[in-house]
């Protein structure tokens, strides 16, 4: 069967999307946490919050090295899936079903975020509204100071997602981007053994950004 990846767009809604694909191997469902994440370990502060967690490799890895984590994520049962592993490893991870547009009404605050492959999905020009909702909560939720550490399409990958001219325009007021580097996603084994070729390159280029939040 050919992957085709855009097949996020035939779903009525990103919810219905997601849900269909945690009932196979989702292609980012990798185990651990995608590789820029191992270079800014050290910048990580506690409370964490991993927004769009899936099935929370991510959380899990920052849990056990004593951070306090909460992984928040719209798809219940890759919230099932985490809560499993956090059982399994003896780790103590808030995992909570939440839609990330949700965050301004929230009253919990983080000193560091971490977003692995959710804002590009609201990079299409009918869904920019709940990108910029789903930016001002993360202004919301994090200490004036704090860290985005965000992993994002870049407008060149299959999927689509963001120039860099509009990671710049999206963090414009009350936040300064750091640093941003060119990266590859790493993609699940067993999704590219049933799906050779549904990347061209050894996998999609991503964006990987370090963003503070500055009021
Ligand atoms: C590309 S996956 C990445 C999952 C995980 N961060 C990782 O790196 O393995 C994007 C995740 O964001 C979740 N998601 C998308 N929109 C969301 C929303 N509005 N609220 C909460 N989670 C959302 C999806 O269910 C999915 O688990």
């Amino acid at each position: 069967m050919k992957y085709d990846p855009k097949t996020m767009q035939n779903y009525s809604s990103a919810h219905e999307g997601f849900t269909e694909h945690y009932n196979a191997t989702p292609p980012w469902d990798i185990g651990k946490p995608q590789a820029p994440y191992l270079t800014v370990i050290d910048q990580v502060k506690s409370p964490v919050l991993d927004a769009g967690c899936g099935t929370g490799s991510t959380a899990l890895f920052f849990a056990a090295r004593e951070l306090e984590v909460t992984g928040i994520d719209f798809v219940e049962c890759a919230i099932q899936r985490a809560r499993i592993k956090a059982a399994e490893q003896s780790l103590s991870v808030n995992f909570l079903v939440k839609d990330a547009m949700t965050l301004n009404d929230w009253n919990e605050r983080f000193a560091s975020v971490i977003d692995s492959g959710l804002l590009h999905i609201y990079s299409k020009e009918d869904q920019r509204q709940d990108r910029t909702r789903y930016v001002q909560g993360l202004a919301h939720v994090l200490k004036p100071g704090g860290r985005l550490f965000l992993l994002s399409f870049t407008d060149e990958a299959p999927e689509g997602g963001v120039s860099e001219q509009e990671l710049y325009e999206i963090f414009a007021k009350g936040w300064e981007i750091e640093s941003v580097q060119q990266v590859i996603g790493e993609i699940n084994q067993e999704f590219l053994a049933k799906h050779p070729g549904a990347y061209q390159e050894a996998g999609p280029k991503m964006w990987f950004a370090v963003i503070r939040r500055t009021d």
